[in-house]
């Protein structure tokens, strides 16, 4: 069966967002098997975000990243990597459909970069590295 790794970003868990993010993925039927909360090092966001190296958001990213705690979650179910993108919505938080994480509870602060409450890893590959990395 499929697993992803999902991220309650630090503005998520400041904002005691991480329980109605954990409702929404129980919620869809999709099985919460693995649970962290701590504050992530640079070592680890640098590995999490190397395709994004040399970008202009990348420092500010790992900067707001490493700046509290996340809630790294393993989500297991059928199709649940392209289910729970779907249920996040849009990377920018203004534009991002109502019904979505993003967009019933994400705004654009108007910061260096977009702090757009979780994360959710994109393909197979990446989750299996992810889930390496965040779960070791
Ligand atoms: P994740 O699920 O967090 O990986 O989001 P994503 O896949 O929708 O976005 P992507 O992997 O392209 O970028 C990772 C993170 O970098 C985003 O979630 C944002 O926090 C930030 N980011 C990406 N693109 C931009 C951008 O163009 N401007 C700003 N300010 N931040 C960005
Ligand atoms: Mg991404």
């Amino acid at each position: 069966v499929e697993q992803t790794l999902i991220l309650v970003k630090p503005d998520g868990v400041a904002r005691g967002l991480s329980g109605e993010i954990l409702r929404r993925i129980e919620a869809k039927g999709y099985s919460v098997t693995g649970l962290r909360m701590f504050t992530p090092d640079r070592e680890l966001l640098a590995a999490h975000y190397a395709e994004h190296e040399g970008k202009p958001f990348y420092e500010p990213l790992i900067e707001f990243m490493s700046s509290g705690p996340v809630v790294a979650i393993r989500a297991e179910g059928h199709r649940v990597i392209e289910g729970f993108r779907s249920l996040a919505g849009t990377t920018d938080p203004t534009g991002a459909a109502p019904g979505t994480i993003r967009g019933d509870l994400g705004r654009d602060w108007g910061l260096k970069v977009q702090q757009n409450l979780v994360h959710g890893s994109d393909s197979t590959e990446s989750a299996e590295r992810e889930l390496s990395l965040w779960f070791a």
